[in-house]
Order: C-alpha cells, then sequence, then structure tokens
C-alpha cells in the first residue's frame, strides 16, 4: 500500500482498515492479514510502557519500535506517530520526521489542525506523506478527564470542520478523527476528498483504527465505548485481526453502541 492508494479506497468506497502496532510479531501477523494500515502510535507510552499519557515517548523510542514493524510489513503501509514536543517548529519537525522515515515509515502523523499549518507545509514541501489528527488529542490530555468526546458543541464542531478543510488544502494524505460524534465526523468525511480514520468517530469516517491491546483484549479495566474485543468470538490472535478487518470492511463495526 503507498499514500496514493489510499484515497482510491475511499473513491471506491472500500473501508480502510488501521490497527496499532509496536512490534514486528503483531506486525507480521497484521500484514499476513490484509490489513490497509499499521500505526505505530505514542499510545505504546500507556499500553507498553505503563505511563499515564503519551507525552513521554521520546524520538529513539519511537524510532527503535518504527524500524521494528517495519521490518515486518510487506504490503501494509506503516504509520509512524511524531511524539509529544518532536515538531515544535519546521526544522526540527523535519529532522525527526526524517528519522523516522528512515527507520522505515511511510508517513508520519501529527496532532493538530490551524496551528501546525507551517510544520505540516514542511512536511509536504519535503516530500513526506502526512497523516493528521483532529478531535481528541490524547498529545494535549493532562489529566484523565480531559479524555472526553470532542466537537459537541457548535464552536468545537465549526473548529474541527475548518482545520480538516484546511489539512487538505495543504496537501495530508489522511486524517485521524478521534472521540467526535458521527454525525460531524459523516460531515468531515464527506467534504473533504482525503480519507478520514476514525477511533470513537462512526460508522462513516472512511477508515477504523483501534489500539492493538484494546482489540485482543488485552487492556484492563474500564474501556472506551468505541473499543471492541475480537477475541471475544475468535479462536486466536489472527483470527481476531481477521474478525476486525472483515467488520470494518462490511461496516458492522463500529455500532451506533460503539459511537458517540
Ligand atoms: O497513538 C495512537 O495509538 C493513536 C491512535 C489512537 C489513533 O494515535
Amino acid at each position: 500500500m503507498k499514500p496514493a492508494d489510499l484515497i482510491q479506497l475511499k473513491q471506491r468506497g472500500e473501508k480502510i482498515t488501521c490497527l496499532t502496532a509496536y512490534d514486528a510479531s503483531l506486525a507480521k501477523l497484521m500484514d499476513d492479514c490484509d490489513l490497509d494500515l499499521i500505526l505505530v502510535g505514542d499510545s505504546l507510552g500507556m499500553v507498553v510502557q505503563g505511563e499515564k499519557s503519551t507525552r513521554t515517548v521520546s524520538m529513539p523510542e519511537m524510532i527503535y519500535h518504527t524500524k521494528a514493524v517495519a521490518k515486518a510489513c510487506d504490503q501494509a503501509l506503516v504509520v509512524a506517530d511524531m511524539p509529544y514536543q518532536s515538531y515544535e517548529d519546521p526544522l526540527m519537525t523535519l529532522e525527526n520526521a526524517k528519522l523516522l522515515i528512515a527507520a522505515g515509515a511511510q508517513m508520519v502523523k501529527l496532532e493538530g489542525g490551524a496551528e501546525r499549518q507551517e510544520v505540516v507545509e514542511a512536511l509536504i514541501g519535503s516530500g513526506i506523506a502526512v497523516c493528521a489528527h483532529l478531535g481528541l488529542q490524547p498529545q494535549k490530555v493532562k489529566a484523565a478527564g480531559d479524555y472526553k468526546v470532542q466537537g459537541r458543541d457548535q464552536s468545537g464542531a465549526k473548529r474541527i470542520v475548518e482545520d480538516a478543510l484546511l489539512l487538505e488544502s495543504l496537501g495530508v494524505d489522511v486524517l485521524v478523527l478521534e472521540c467526535i460524534p458521527s454525525s460531524l465526523a459523516k460531515l468531515v468525511s464527506d467534504q473533504i476528498s482525503i480519507p478520514t480514520i476514525g477511533i470513537g468517530a462512526g460508522k462513516d469516517c472512511d477508515g477504523q483504527v483501534l489500539v492493538c491491546y484494546d482489540m485482543l483484549g488485552i487492556t484492563q479495566g474500564k474501556l472506551p465505548r468505541f473499543v471492541r474485543d475480537f477475541t471475544a468470538d475468535s479462536p486466536s490472535i489472527p483470527a481476531a485481526i481477521k474478525a476486525f478487518v472483515g467488520a470494518v470492511k462490511n461496516q458492522s463495526f463500529p455500532s451506533e453502541k460503539e459511537s458517540y
């Protein structure tokens, strides 16, 4: 899969499948299950390192995990998260993005909208494919109470739509929408030509992403409503990954109950 293939999936109305992975073994299973995208997410700070937020993840750690995942992937597009404070200005952004690309990523992901215009322009101007991330932005979360649905009020919704249109005009390839009402995600997905990948953003996004440990039933405690444990009806991990791919492609995931 190449960045340009994603827009064709959207044009054909075929939903895009994405999971996070942080190591070669799981990434290989996902690649063998024909997953479209694998995200080396900075969620690794929480699910691998046991931290309370994604903010402590460093560039060397992202490079380490990106290398491991990229080595295992033959067909899936590998996207690497730019960690907190690694994209503060264009020069720093380019230096760090190039390190992630050298580690094997084909695209980098960063959080934010208009406030990131300069760094997005620098990346795209240098030929680096970009995935942006709007709605709930985990790198902005300081306390547990900040994990809440975004864009419920008119001004929040308007900002998300405006940011999405701006990011599209800058040449961003893909847009992750996290924890926003389904109706708003549909509006954004209908208004832009680039694919949206939702997590807690309803069925009308052009694709879906979940954190692998959540959908494999590993994460303990109270999980957000958008998480489905795909191991519940699957005899093995590959079967659970295939069940996720099937459910996204046939649009039976997410259900209304798994959305806002
Ligand atoms: O880091 C991550 O896992 C993410 C997903 C939640 C989209 O950004």
